[in-house]
């Protein structure tokens, strides 16, 4: 319907080019008809090509013909600070809760907490076991292990969690604070209870100190939240080679990566789901990912909502950082980011209830090449976290 509207004849779809022309020089494509949620980047990209072509070549003429977005197109329009399709963009500051402002001795704690795996109900676990940081804040592994047992998905990395509207593959935790509550008591993982770690945190007079400096009263296990998430808000990583780009240095980016970004964004369309400055836009799909692992099967979103249409839906997760961070899917299926790439190429998996948007690419070798180099992109300065001194 839109490129048929856009593609057609003069002079209804002039006027409406020229509308939109002038919607991208004042608004970029931050306008509303831009940004809804509905809108894939693929009418974007061509909207953008007709509204470039009428300012070069007058309104009059216009083929029917797709334009291709060609490399210098990307660069002027990152010169020019126009929002780029799905609004990809370089990571912003952290936001920070108004209940849980950040303060160097919260930050300290929670870093405390998160490498101590005296939290766990036989002390050989923490945070870090399954998020480490010389993992890229994961583990590495296909699907964690757990207390005693494989758990049933991959480990999510830490890095930039700040970011996420929501947490876990299934979004069921809706905050930081939130989330680290749950791992330390699960039973499938630290397999801890809200006594027992307040009993030991208690035991020890450091951590009993530091609690009442920070939160002005004795350990507490929602403030063991609070820390650990305040911890997390530090795990980012700005200035990849792509925000860089983003920030106007236009050869942090080669050629072949902008290529990359070019498909990412329009012929392979993942910048429908991987969107944002964070590439992702925080909601669930079913890519019919195959099921591997100990579970007979993983209903994913669907044990949150009891929604039909959440059977076997996932969060999109960031792609930042992707080279560090493998095996990749809820359950660790793919070692490769060709593997990924082939997947989507395919068309993704096998499923009713698959998310229509996952469909055949055609993607030459060359082209799965370039987006794979862009997505190597991605990977920002590292934090440097060194493991504390745990409280005697
Ligand atoms: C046994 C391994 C293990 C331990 C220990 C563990 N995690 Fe996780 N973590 C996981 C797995 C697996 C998931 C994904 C589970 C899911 O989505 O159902 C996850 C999910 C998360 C997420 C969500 C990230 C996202 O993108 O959705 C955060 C944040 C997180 N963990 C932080 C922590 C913190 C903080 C602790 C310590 C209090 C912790 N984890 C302990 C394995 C572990
Ligand atoms: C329909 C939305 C959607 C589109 C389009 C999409 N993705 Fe994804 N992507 C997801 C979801 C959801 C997952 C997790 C799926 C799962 O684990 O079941 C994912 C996972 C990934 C992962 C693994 C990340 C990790 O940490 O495990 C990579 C890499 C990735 N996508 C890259 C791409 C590329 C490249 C494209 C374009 C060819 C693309 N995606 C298109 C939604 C999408």
């Amino acid at each position: 319907m839109k490129n048929r509207l856009l593609c057609g004849g003069f002079p209804r779809i002039g006027w409406i080019a020229i509308v939109l022309t002038v919607a991208f020089l004042f608004e970029g494509l931050k306008h509303p008809l831009f940004s809804s949620e509905a809108d894939s980047t693929l009418p974007e990209i061509k909207q953008l090509t007709v509204a470039q072509k009428t300012v070069t070549r007058g309104a009059k003429r216009r083929r029917k013909k797709k334009v291709k977005i060609t490399v210098a197109m990307l660069d002027d329009l990152v010169k020019s600070k126009q929002a780029l399709p799905g609004r990809l963009a370089a990571l912003p500051e952290v936001p920070i809760p108004p209940d849980n402002p950040q303060t160097e001795m919260k930050i300290a704690l929670g870093k405390i907490l998160y490498f101590d795996p005296r939290l766990s109900s036989d002390g050989d676990m923490a945070c870090s076991t399954c998020h480490s940081p010389g993992l890229g804040f994961a583990d590495g592994m296909d699907r964690s292990m757990g207390f005693r047992e494989e758990l049933g998905r991959h480990s999510p990395t830490v890095l930039n969690a700040a970011y996420n509207k929501v947490q876990f593959w299934d979004g069921r935790s809706p905050s930081l604070e939130d989330q680290a509550k749950g791992p330390i008591l699960a039973a499938g993982e630290m397999n801890n209870t809200e006594e027992n770690v307040i009993a030991f945190l208690n035991s020890i007079p450091a951590y009993k100190k530091l609690f009442k400096t920070v939160f002005g009263r004795n350990p507490d296990y929602d403030d063991v939240g609070k820390a650990i998430a305040s911890f997390e808000r530090t795990i980012v990583t700005p200035n990849a080679p792509f925000d860089r780009y983003m920030n106007g240095e236009m050869n942090a980016l080669s050629p072949k990566e902008k290529r990359g970004l070019i498909l990412f964004v329009s012929k392979a369309s993942c910048s429908q789901c991987h969107k944002g400055p964070n590439f992702t836009d925080d909601a669930f799909h079913n890519l019919a990912v195959p099921q591997v692992g100990p579970l007979k099967e993983d209903l994913g979103r669907f044990n949150v909502t009891k929604d039909d249409k959440d059977r076997g839906a996932f969060k999109t997760p960031t792609v930042r950082n992707i080279t560090l961070t493998g095996p990749y899917m809820h359950n660790g299926v793919f070692t490769t980011l060709k593997e990924v790439v082939d997947f989507y190429d395919q068309g993704g998996g096998v499923d009713p209830n698959k998310d229509p948007k996952v469909k055949p690419l055609n993607l030459t070798d060359g082209e799965k090449e370039e987006l794979i180099a862009f997505m190597k992109t991605l990977t920002g300065d590292q934090p440097r976290v060194e493991f504390p001194l745990l409280p005697q």
